[in-house]
């Protein structure tokens, strides 16, 4: 297949039908109905139906979603409006179309595959992926089409008895030595570390795939485009989204929740409307709603927390009513590990009318998360929370609600077409991701999460449980000590005082033991007021803690308690 003498910057009066070369066949030919369903179908043979209806589909915008995700438009639309743009003679969009599907087959110039031997059915063969691990390279044998590198944890997970040490071994950082001892990183409430397979998987991106998405019409351009789609599919498989349209990346927690108050909040939160937020949030989600009270003249009420840290559930029935459109609330508290009645919460703001914004930063890496079965509007979490790298998140957001939003910002990426006069956008999650964005991490992501699957997240939540358990316990036995938060329903925070030591203090003598814990307000001023205090100290767990750790943070606070007994 061949795109000869076609430039998208050449206007489509100056095009001649000479100009067109798709697949050995003239623009006349293609005309025909029934060669080119065939055609369709031989390039996507995977089509099956759903996706966006209602919607005007412009050749490229539809050829541009089928590059990015499967199945987002039927294969009758796709066929449908590749016809009306021959029939219209929509030259360069078809060029740019064109441009796309010649990167995915590039060794299959002037030739229709036939369904069979379609490279987007092609798998690759020969590789036993329970043989690899991180010291083996990795290869391409299909150049220029979509494949993943495959890239398994090293270590194998039993789901009745879950190999912390095996799993240690995944994370090159935890062989870390600081102050001269052995690294503990109780700071996962923070930021979490990166297995190799992430760390591998990255790399193998700039070595490999590097390349702006979606844009270039060539074999790299096509890879990176791949592994960055596959990761949204990873990322909407994760949370049991209903397609990968509805997943946007994003920098973080903090950019996904200003996404939404922006793209959302300022379209449908008027004056004396009211916005609902709970005592235990994390800034992130206090400030962009307070920035948009101030905007609209809109409210902010706060749902109170009974003395362990848990929500009042009859509270928050009283704060809702006609004037509520939106709820705001944390899954997890990253301050006291308090694991909120989402469900609950949904439906209670559904019946009134209101949408509702789920912060997941703290719950995705501890318990599963199901946004269908939660019924949230929106869902936002932060990739370094969950074992990936840093500056890419991701934001869920029901299709309806996106399709009916406007961008974020404005740029490349995000345009269906642009002139002087007017723009318009592509369909969502396009549409909320203006300029080159952080493709690479966000593939990082997908092999983040293709690693916590690999663990499997009951795994996961069953250890850490049993570990938070065992440190509640240790702690407590510990004189002057005091637990901040102590709901039935916890994840992985520790969050303590103790008498007689600034929480500085504590954290400083920690570390100089190879303790990494958070001393300070962990960004939720007000939660940690509603107690008196201005810090806590903040031991945060993960999967890949252990017991012996817990011992050894008990030990070094005891002996501090003892050191100023004593002295
Ligand atoms: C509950 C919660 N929400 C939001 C955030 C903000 O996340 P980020 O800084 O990754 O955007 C954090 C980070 O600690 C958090 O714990």
């Amino acid at each position: 297949m061949t795109i000869n003498n076609i430039d998208t910057a050449i206007p489509d009066s100056d095009l001649k039908d000479q100009d067109f070369d798709f697949a050995g066949l003239s623009r006349d030919q293609l005309l025909d109905p029934s060669v080119l369903e065939a055609l369709v179908k031989d390039f996507f043979p995977e089509f099956a139906g759903g996706g966006v209806s209602g919607e005007k589909c412009l050749v490229k915008e539809a050829s541009d979603n089928v590059l990015k995700t499967d199945g987002i438009i039927s294969q009758d639309q796709f066929y449908n409006s590749v016809l009306d743009s021959l029939k219209k003679e929509n030259y360069s969009e078809l060029a740019g179309y064109y441009a796309d599907i010649s990167a995915l087959y590039p060794d299959k110039s002037k030739t229709v595959p036939t369904s069979e031997e379609s490279p987007r059915n092609a798998k690759p063969q020969n590789i036993d992926s329970s043989r690899l691990n991180e010291t083996e390279k990795y290869s391409n044998p299909y150049e220029g089409l979509k494949i993943e590198p495959v890239i398994v944890p090293v270590s194998k997970i039993s789901t009745d008895h879950f190999d912390v040490n095996a799993v240690r071994k995944d994370f090159p950082i935890l062989s870390e030595k600081v102050n001269g001892k052995d690294l503990v990183w109780l700071d996962n409430a923070a930021t979490t570390h990166k297995p190799k397979s992430v760390i591998d998987r990255i790399s193998y991106f700039y070595e490999h795939e590097n390349s702006n998405v979606h844009r270039g019409a060539h074999t790299l351009a096509a890879r990176s485009t791949d592994a960055y789609e596959s990761s949204r599919g990873k990322i909407a498989k994760f949370l049991n989204a209903s397609s990968p349209n509805e997943i946007v990346f994003v920098r973080g927690t903090t950019e996904a929740i200003n996404l939404v108050a922006q793209s959302w909040g300022k379209y449908n939160i008027g004056k004396d409307d009211e916005i609902v937020v709970s005592w235990l949030e994390h800034h992130a989600n206090i400030v962009p709603w307070q920035m948009l009270c101030s905007e609209t003249g809109a409210k902010l009420r706060v749902i109170p927390v009974d003395e362990s840290g848990q929500i009042i559930l009859s509270e928050y029935e009283r704060l809702l009513g006609p004037k509520t459109r939106l709820v705001a609330v944390t899954h997890v508290s990253n301050a006291l590990g308090t694991i909120t009645p989402v469900e609950e919460i949904v439906s209670s703001a559904h019946r009134h009318g209101a949408k509702v914004l789920i912060d997941g930063a703290q719950s995705v890496s501890h318990i599963q998360v199901d946004v269908q079965s939660i019924n949230c509007d929106f869902f936002a979490f932060s990739g370094h929370k969950i074992f990936a790298p840093t500056g890419i998140g991701a934001l869920y957001g029901k299709q309806k609600l996106l399709n009916a939003m406007r961008p974020y910002q404005g740029g490349g990426n995000m345009i269906a077409d642009v002139t002087f006069e007017k723009t318009t956008y592509q369909a969502p999650p396009y549409r909320f991701e203006a300029g080159t964005g952080n493709i690479a991490d966000a593939v990082g992501l997908g092999a983040a999460i293709d690693y916590v699957n690999s663990l499997g997240l009951e795994n996961i939540s069953r250890y850490e449980h049993s570990l938070l358990e065992y440190g509640t316990d240790a702690l407590r036995h510990i004189s002057g000590l005091k637990l901040i938060g102590t709901a039935k329903e916890k994840a992985s925070v520790l969050s303590f005082t103790m008498e007689g030591f600034t929480t500085e203090e504590i954290g400083n003598a920690l570390s100089q033991e190879g303790i990494a814990v958070r001393a300070g307000h962990h960004c939720a001023q007000p939660i940690l007021r509603r107690y008196g205090l201005e810090s806590t100290v903040r031991p945060s767990l993960s999967f890949y803690n252990t017991r012996d750790e817990i011992d050894l943070l008990v030990s070094v606070l005891k002996r501090l308690k003892s050191s100023r007994n004593f002295g």
